[in-house]
């Protein structure tokens, strides 16, 4: 009896582990946050960031968190991004940072975090979304500490 309860219980690990790195998969339970509609000047919202970080973008055929870990420097297809809210740009470090993850999204193979080929990340986004969508984007990335960095 104890060993059958044993085994429900391995089973059920098993199959919460298998379960885990669905996160890091083509994020299409999530439905896509609302498209902005309103005109600018409006504040930058990170959650909404967050929330276009893990939505499917059909054009790019992938979420951004299918190839980057948020809270993680452990690279996926492109580099794990804890410490991009504190970091500089790696061809200038004089760069303005806001400035530097703007590009790194509209621009992805201006300049290449070393250690990645160009052409990897899609070059769609300045199509894809508004310019809304691409400060709330790059406030949300702006919070990403190296001091929180926390697996995923
Ligand atoms: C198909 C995989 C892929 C997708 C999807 C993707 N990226 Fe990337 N990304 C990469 C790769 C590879 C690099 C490194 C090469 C380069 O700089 O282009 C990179 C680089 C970056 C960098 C620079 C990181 C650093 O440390 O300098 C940022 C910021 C970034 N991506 C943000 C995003 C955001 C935001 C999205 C979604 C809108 C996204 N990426 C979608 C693959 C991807």
């Amino acid at each position: 009896m104890l060993s059958r309860h044993l085994a429900t219980a391995l089973l059920a690990v098993a199959t919460l582990a298998r379960c885990a790195p669905a996160e890091t998969l083509p994020a299409t339970a999530t439905p896509p946050p609302t498209p902005s509609t309103t005109t600018r000047p409006v504040r930058p919202d990170p959650a909404r960031g967050e929330a276009l970080f893990r939505a499917f973008v059909p054009a790019a055929r992938y979420a951004c968190v299918t190839c980057h870990l948020p809270n993680s420097t452990q690279a996926l297809l492109g580099p794990g991004l804890a410490g991009v809210g504190d970091g500089v740009s790696p061809c200038d470090p004089q760069q303005d940072l806001e400035d530097y993850l703007r590009e790194s999204i509209l621009e992805p193979d201006a300049c290449l975090t070393p250690g990645f080929s160009a052409r990897l990340m899609p070059s769609v986004y300045a199509e894809v979304y508004s310019e809304q969508d691409i400060d709330d984007l790059v406030a949300w990335m702006l919070t990403l500490r190296q001091t929180n960095e926390a697996g995923q």
